[in-house]
């Protein structure tokens, strides 16, 4: 059989499979409890509507609802989507927004219309794993910036820019999931998310805003969006439909400037002519009917108690030196080992206590984050979620008693 290595691409012959879905081929045992896998809950999907409004849509559209639709979208989801953004307080002109299949498909082909390789892109440290496998495809350097609890840190912004810009290397845009980040959880307070418009406006940088979380907040008002605050014509807004209605739509939506959603509707073109007409009568439907107002006023509390039994079982269970967010919404919760234990060698032992998670380092462009774990408390119920957490301290505390009972790697490295 003859070697196909050396005809594959350059970008090609770097792509990995993410550590996250090695790791789900290795925990996806019975009997495990996984707080591992970055979905939302099954539970939540509005199953017998859709067959409602698929059944609908068929009888209404017949064979039109199969057939191929514009690049951009549906016209009357464009509309609806529109509208819908503008209530949250982001107007958009027809030419400045488009749907995608996914926010991840938006995430590629915005790594394909602005990144050349070696293009510098500033991600948050951690990030969201997605998008920076998109920006690696294109073959960008990444440059991490530290993120605290109130949101981006403004001056390691300054700093990592000018000191890319002083190399003579191009920022092309800064990366950023401003409200309960995926992996840690953590929203950008009001202030910080100014200050960052401010930055961006003072360094001549574009932000690409990944917004698939902001609607599942758990208390209070929600969070203003960058793209809300933004007067500047500096932001690109990615959403979603995948976390409040169901992922298996494949529908989402970006807004940004003209230029740049012009070259997006070419380049997705090529890559898929156009997204699946069927799925967006679907959406559109559940836009018309009210659905997805009744969704989220829905799931928010159902995700709520979830969180509320990951903190309180957090709380009552681990041992001290550790440290976790508390996300004001969101499907994640994001955990610190003391210092020197490493998550990735812990798992082996969690998996054996019967529960598992998502080492945190392959969120981390910088190689930094060993002690770090990303919690979900999207898919088990209150009770096995206090389950999984009594054996998440078990494994840490036997880990502590003694370190040398967990030996060498038990999984790869995020990176091999
Ligand atoms: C931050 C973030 N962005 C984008 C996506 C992609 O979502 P989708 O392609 O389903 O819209 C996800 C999915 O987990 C995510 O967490």
């Amino acid at each position: 059989m003859p070697s196909h290595e050396p005809r594959l691409s350059a970008a090609a012959r770097e792509m990995r499979f993410s550590a996250i879905r090695r790791m789900s081929a290795l925990i996806e045992r019975p009997g495990i409890i996984s707080f591992a896998p970055g979905q939302p809950s099954p539970e939540t999907f509005p199953v017998e509507a859709f067959r409602q409004i698929l059944d609908e849509v068929v009888e209404k559209e017949s064979a039109g609802a199969f057939q191929y639709i514009l690049t951009r979208g549906l016209g009357d989801l464009l509309t609806a989507v529109g509208e819908y953004a503008a209530a949250k307080g982001m107007r958009a002109r027809p030419a400045e927004l488009m749907l995608t299949e996914g926010s991840q498909q938006g995430l590629d082909l915005v790594s394909r219309v602005l990144l050349d390789p070696a293009d510098v892109v500033l991600v948050e440290l951690p990030s969201y794993i997605g998008a920076t496998s998109a920006f690696r495809a294109s073959r960008a350097r990444m440059v991490g910036v530290r993120l605290d609890e109130e949101g981006l840190d403004l001056d390691d912004l300054r700093r990592r820019y000018r000191a890319e810009s002083a190399e003579g290397r191009r920022v092309k845009f800064l990366y950023v999931v401003p409200s309960f980040q995926n992996p840690s959880g953590i929203s950008h307070s009001v202030a910080r998310r100014r200050g960052l418009l401010e930055a961006a406006q003072e360094l001549d940088l574009l932000v690409v805003e990944d917004d698939p979380y902001g609607d599942l907040y758990f208390e209070g008002d929600p969070l203003p969006t960058l793209k809300s605050m933004d007067e500047g014509g500096r932001v690109l807004y990615l959403s979603s439909f995948s976390k409040i209605l169901a992922p298996g739509l494949r529908t989402a939506f970006l807004l940004g400037p003209e230029e740049i959603v012009a070259k997006i509707e070419i380049a997705k073109q090529s890559a898929n002519l156009c997204g699946s007409g069927l799925d967006q009568r679907v959406i559109l439907a559940c836009l018309r009917r009210g659905l997805i107002e009744e969704q989220k006023a829905r799931i928010r509390p159902y995700y709520r108690s979830k969180r509320d039994a990951m903190l309180a079982a957090l709380e009552a269970e681990m041992p001290a030196g550790m440290r976790w967010t508390r996300p004001g919404g969101g499907l994640f919760v994001w955990v610190t080992l003391p210092e020197g234990m490493d998550a990735e060698q812990l798992l082996e032992a969690a998996v054996a206590e019967g529960v598992a998670y998502v080492a945190g380092g392959s969120f981390f462009v910088d190689g930094s984050g060993a002690n770090t774990m990303r919690l979900t408390f999207a898919r088990e119920d209150v009770p096995t979620i206090r389950e999984g957490v009594k054996r998440l301290a078990r494994a840490v505390k036997a880990r502590r008693a003694s370190p040398e009972r967990v030996s060498g790697r038990a999984y790869p490295s995020p990176d091999g």
